[in-house]
């Protein structure tokens, strides 16, 4: 059972513009809803959600199995848009911009939008295949171009040193925890101003864990970062922000330590405690 903050969160987190909290000039909002409702046929998944995510920080999406984490992450780079019957109602703005205006190029907004899924989802092509595919679909075609991204990008995500003598092998090869960060390279090929997370290291030991952990406090440097986790030690190390929803709506957001210590609803202290059910 959770009872402090500092139980939470293990190592305390350095001080950075994004999670010292009397910072001078508070950051620019990058994703930002307005009376979100989804809807998957006539079942409504969210209600009227509005949130503001600040640029360069770690927001944290919580809240039981079901209660529309996930549904409301994808809409973030619209990937709701494929399933059957679903549409939503009011707005996503990224910077400024609603995403889902009709002049909106939707393979254009996802590389500004990278995702990573719970489970890793490597194609069956070598390592640097993985990486370069993204950049190869957006009309890259030289070669020591593609090598410059795949470096960088795995290096980024921190799997450079482990891959850089292999990178012809299969990306199959790789270990779970290494097949997670390759995912994130992938998602940073295409120089994505917001990588969105959902449950990364559900399916990871401690270890790989932590180093995605380490990496996502590395990336929030230059990325805006949404992460799902069931992990509530992990949403208190790692993020900035944190977001509470259940069934549906959001019941309430703000900074990461005061969700967990201080909540303003009785529902979010019940959840946070492990009081929920
Ligand atoms: N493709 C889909 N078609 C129909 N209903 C769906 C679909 N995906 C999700 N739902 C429903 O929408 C609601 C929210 O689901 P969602 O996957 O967003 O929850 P979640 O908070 O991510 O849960 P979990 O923690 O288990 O991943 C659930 O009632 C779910 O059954
Ligand atoms: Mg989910």
């Amino acid at each position: 059972m959770l009872t402090t903050f500092s139980e939470l969160v293990e190592q305390k987190q350095p001080e950075t513009a994004t999670n010292r909290e009397t910072s001078a000039k508070p950051p620019a909002t990058k994703i930002e809803t307005k009376d979100l409702s989804f809807f998957y046929g006539a079942n409504q998944a969210l209600f009227d959600v509005t949130m503001a995510i600040p640029e360069k920080s770690v927001t944290a999406f919580i809240g039981p199995s079901g209660c529309g984490k996930s549904t409301f992450l994808r809409t973030i780079n619209r990937m709701n848009d494929i399933i059957d019957g679903a549409h939503l109602t009011g707005q996503v703005l990224i910077a400024k911009e609603d995403i889902y205006a009709a002049n909106v190029d939707v393979v254009e907004l996802r590389k500004r939008v990278g995702m990573v899924f719970q489970k890793s989802t490597p194609f069956p092509k070598s390592i640097f295949d993985n990486i370069a595919y993204g950049p190869k679909i957006a009309g890259m075609r030289k070669k020591s171009m593609l090598a410059e991204i795949v470096e960088r990008s795995l290096k980024r995500a921190a799997l450079w040193d482990e891959v850089k003598d292999r990178l012809q092998d299969s990306a199959l090869a790789l270990s779970g925890g290494q097949q997670q960060r390759l995912c994130i390279a992938r998602a940073l090929a295409t120089d994505p101003e917001i990588l969105l997370m959902d449950e990364p290291a559900s399916a990871l030991d401690p270890v790989s864990t932590a180093r995605i952990e380490d990496l996502v406090f590395e990336l929030k440097q230059e990325y805006t970062i949404v992460i799902v986790t069931h992990n509530m030690q992990q949403a208190a190390r790692i993020s900035d922000r944190s977001a509470f929803f259940l069934q549906g709506r959001l019941i309430e957001v703000g900074p990461t330590k005061q969700i967990f210590t201080n909540p303003n609803e009785k529902q979010t202290e019940d959840y946070i405690t492990g009081r929920f059910g």
